[in-house]
């Protein structure tokens, strides 16, 4: 392979071919484009909001910040984001271009034109407005990954309703919290989901959730996925949705909204309380969404695109829903999981469908990587990749091996990799190679998306000197910023935009450091209790209080997170018992009751992998619990903390030993 490799130093350059069709082809036009945002920083997004988004009504004012941290972009401009990714894209012709290329669980192909895909998305609208939903109304999506889920989301945007997808691994309960936070006036779920070859309830978990306190709710559609019998219909609140779309028209004039009209809330977890509801806005946010389509994924019309992520998560919002649809790109839709039926699936499906640019998580990598070199015939090389030109990675740090076997045997080595960092509260990019552009070092991220000021600063706000690790802030507010926290503006402030700062940057929560000679960025890790498990986020504080909420056993519970090879972290959980100290088979029944407590709680993802009882819990003499100390014992450390002021050194060999 003519891998364009300088192995002395690790930096990979983009190959001459692709900088030479590249939508920003080198480090010069790159840097063109962060001066101009430099010297013109509301012209710079002023000028690509014009370019690249279709509006009702022009803006006549691209920024405005007399109300800090409460940013408002393009805000008289009047527009609507399903318009943009539907209509827009068959008046240039793309009416017949397959849209989805939808492949279930068990391997059937569906594709969807742009015209297809309008008329579904027209009839689900219309369906959400003979049954009462208005613009502004919240409506839950709990719904499988799916042709109809995307309808769903677009539909909700066609009629200026905010949707909140909430992932179909979340437990009823974590889906009750969400529609009460929401108050949403309907739920689309699914009767059940396949994964895996397996069924999975979706509708008898939204049924759990909304029998108790959600009186907001007043209809329940229901995508009839596998039409299983065992699913109950509740008579004047559930109705079929497809049933219902068949008996609407298929035109519906789309809603024309505001550019700040909430696009959606997303939930997602922080350092302290319950998951807070990431609000997004529509046009600054479709804004990016499609740019990072256009910049970071170079995307050209010839493209097939995959995001391997679920719609359940940001990455499936800009990367599935919003971002592809607004460029008018062909992308797949991917039902099932990578490992049914076989670890090979993700390569039989590059193969069958002849992706160009693949976009999936370091974790999926690990794991297949693992499955690969134990079994031939399901390593990338027994499968026809060629159709590749692009290979991204996001949701945690991709390590430098795994990112090297990537490069190699799945990007043949002639493919870039962008490892692109960014946050559900961003929107889109933060930090993110142009592949055109940027020579690439495994395991950083390289430089910012042209206009985001990233910056790693010290605890007083002054950037820290490269090589030296930091704080990672934005300097500038940037178009798909979230808005706020859906109901809660003072928590979005201290969370996001602290006193610390001033009130001036933007508080990503990670760490990181730039190399000393190129200024490139390498994501340290969260700097607050979030872990990040398989990509997941999770809060520790969210899984401490699922635990003790099984008053029955549990008096007390600490969560930290320590460094797992296939999972990134792995959740490991100190817990004490309101009996005695349990050992052996005992131990172990309990771990595993509690496990299914946390998975009913909040949902499987939230599984603690390791559980250790102790007749305590390690804490200072005014009674706080070490968590540091808790972290080396979590990772097989030995503890080398000043432990002189714990109450009780002894619980330590008890935490220390493995159920
Ligand atoms: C982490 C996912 C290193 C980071 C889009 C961030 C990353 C959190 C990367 C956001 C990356 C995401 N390298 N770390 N390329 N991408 N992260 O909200 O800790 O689910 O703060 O958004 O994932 O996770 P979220």
């Amino acid at each position: 392979m003519n891998a364009p490799t300088t192995p002395q130093t690790g930096i990979v350059n983009p190959p001459a071919a692709f900088a030479s069709q590249a939508a920003i082809g080198s480090m010069d036009a790159y840097r063109a484009l962060c001066e101009r945002a430099e010297s013109d920083y509301a012209g710079f997004w002023g000028d690509l909001a014009r370019e690249h988004l279709v509006w009702k009504q022009p803006f006549t004012k691209t920024f405005d910040d007399s109300n800090k941290p409460f940013f408002k972009w393009f805000e008289d401009g009047l527009i609507n984001v399903s318009h943009n990714c539907l209509d827009v894209q068959i008046e240039r012709g793309l009416g017949n271009k397959a849209a989805l290329i939808f492949e279930a669980d068990d391997g059937a192909v569906t594709e969807v034109t742009y015209s297809q895909l309008l008329d579904k998305v027209a009839r689900l609208a219309n369906v959400l407005k003979a049954k009462g939903v208005q613009k502004g109304d919240r409506v839950i999506i709990y719904m499988p990954m799916s042709v109809e889920g995307v309808v769903a989301m677009q539909a909700c945007a066609r009629i200026g309703a905010t949707h909140s997808v909430v992932f179909g691994g979340f437990s009823a309960q974590s889906l009750r919290e969400r529609i009460q936070d929401t108050g949403a006036v309907m739920v689309i779920t699914a009767d059940e989901q396949r994964r895996g070859g397996k069924s999975l309830p979706l509708k008898a978990i939204a049924d759990e959730a909304l029998a108790k306190d959600c009186p907001s709710v007043r209809t329940m559609l229901v995508y009839k996925r596998t039409a299983s019998d065992q699913v109950a219909y509740q008579a004047g609140r559930d109705l079929d949705m497809l049933a219902e779309m068949a008996q609407q028209s298929a035109v519906c004039e789309p809603e024309w909204v505001s550019a700040e009209h909430p696009l959606f809330l997303l939930y997602t977890s922080g350092s302290t309380g319950k998951p807070k509801g990431v609000q997004h806005s529509t046009g600054g946010y479709l804004l990016q969404a499609k740019l990072s389509m256009l910049w970071t994924f170079d995307l050209k019309p010839s493209d097939v695109f995959w995001c391997t992520a679920d719609i359940g998560w940001v990455t499936g919002h800009s990367y599935i829903t919003y971002g592809p649809l607004a460029c008018g790109a062909t992308e797949i839709v991917f039902e099932g999981i990578p490992t049914y039926p076989n670890a090979g699936r993700f390569w039989d499906m590059i193969q069958r469908h002849k992706a160009t640019i693949f976009y999936t998580a370091p974790t999926a990598i690990r794991s297949l990587i693992k499955a690969a070199e134990a079994d031939e015939k399901i390593h990338p090389r027994s499968f026809d990749l060629s159709s590749l030109r692009l290979l991204g990675s996001v949701g945690e740090p991709i390590n430098p091996a795994a990112w090297t076997w990537y490069h190699e045997n799945v990007g043949g080595g002639r493919c870039p990799i962008v490892d692109t960092f960014w946050q559900t509260e961003s929107g889109a990019h933060l930090i993110t190679p142009l592949p055109g552009a940027t020579p690439l070092v495994p395991g950083s991220c390289t430089l910012p998306f042209p206009g985001i000021m990233a910056a790693v600063v010290d605890e007083t706000g002054k950037d820290v000197p490269w090589g030296q690790g930091g704080i990672l802030v934005v300097k500038k507010p940037w178009p798909s910023l979230m808005r706020t926290v859906w109901g809660d503006p003072e928590r979005f402030k201290k969370s996001y935009f602290p006193e610390d700062f001033k009130g001036e940057f933007y508080l990503a929560g990670d760490g990181a450091v730039r190399d000393p000679d190129t200024g490139y960025f390498t994501i340290t890790g969260r700097m607050d209790d979030v872990l990040n498990v398989s990509g997941h986020r999770m809060g520790t504080m969210e899984i401490e209080s699922a635990l003790v909420s099984c008053t029955e056993l549990v008096a007390e519970a600490a969560v930290v997170g320590r460094p797992d090879d296939t999972t990134g972290e792995a959740i490991c959980a100190f817990v004490v018992l309101k009996r005695p100290r349990p050992t052996g088979d005992e131990a172990r029944q309990i771990a595993n009751e509690l496990r299914n407590w946390v998975a009913k709680e909040i949902g499987p993802i939230a599984k603690p992998k390791d559980i250790r009882f102790g007749d305590n819990l390690p804490k200072t003499r005014s009674g706080k619990i070490m968590r540091r100390l808790l972290r080396s014992i979590a990772r097989g450390e030995a503890v080398t903390q000043d432990t002189s002021t714990l109450e009780n050194p002894a619980i330590l060999d008890q935490l220390t030993e493995r159920v």
